[in-house]
């Protein structure tokens, strides 16, 4: 059984207005548990818009969509955003990471969200700066990191709950080639701690070292 499984997903936006798009037509993919997957396809072919939807965080329009086991096709909302909590992590091409805050309490934001205990938020913190080497810059604020820096504390807090799999949009949009292939060695590192990754990179030669790849075009897998 995959970790996530898509039958004939679409997304419209804008539906019944002038400006609707269709941005994913029957989209079927299965991603296996422990996998690392890459996503590629031209600017505007539903990369985002898939990985929003495979990581619970956008609505899709009909299809269905089962979840480590769970079909969300009709769960409430709150439901959905607790398995997002419990179970999904996110890293963005521009790190969202708060510039005027520490990196400790970057890392820790989904802890406190989840309103983890103190003793618990350093050590769960800890291990996950640890695990990208960054335990050095824990006291710093975001402002004064590197985008290299910025990247991995980005990938810590996404790892930080321990979820179960975690998606990439673009992470390398925004580093040069030696911090990209960095960022690389990280995810074949959180893959093999079990981990399941999928990542949109616009990049070939980054997307080969996943150990597969889902390409769309004009809102279809084609390959
Ligand atoms: N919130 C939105 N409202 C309306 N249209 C949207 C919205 N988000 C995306 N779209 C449209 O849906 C289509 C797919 O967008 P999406 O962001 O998924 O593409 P992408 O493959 O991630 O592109 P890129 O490589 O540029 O990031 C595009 O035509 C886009 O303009
Ligand atoms: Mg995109």
């Amino acid at each position: 059984m995959g970790i996530v499984e898509a039958k004939g997903i679409a997304k419209i936006y804008n539906e019944g207005k002038s400006s609707e798009v269709n941005a994913l037509c029957g989209v079927t993919v299965n991603i296996e548990e422990g996998e690392w997957v890459s996503i590629m396809g031209k600017s505007g072919s539903g990369k985002s818009t898939l990985l929003h939807i495979m990581g619970l965080v956008d609505k899709y329009t009909s299809g269905s969509l089962t979840f480590d086991g769970q079909c969300v096709d009709n769960l409430r909302q709150n439901k959905v955003a607790d398995i997002r909590m419990k179970k999904v992590g996110f890293v963005l091409q521009d790190f969202g990471l708060i510039w005027n805050m520490s990196v400790f309490d970057n890392i820790a934001t989904p802890l406190y969200l989840a309103k983890e205990k103190k003793g618990r938020v350093k050590e769960l913190v800890s291990k996950a700066a640890k695990e990208l080497e960054i335990e050095d810059l824990l006291k710093k604020k975001a402002k004064e990191l590197s985008g290299g820096q910025c990247q991995r504390v980005a990938i810590a807090r996404a790892i930080v709950t321990g979820p179960k799999i975690i998606f990439a949009d673009e992470p390398t949009g925004a580093l040069d080639e030696e911090n990209a292939k960095n960022i690389m060695g990280i995810f074949a590192k959180i893959k093999g701690n079990g981990t399941t990754v999928v990542m949109v990179t616009h990049d070939k030669e980054l997307s080969l070292m996943a150990d597969r790849e889902i390409v769309l075009s004009d809102g279809k897998v084609v390959r």
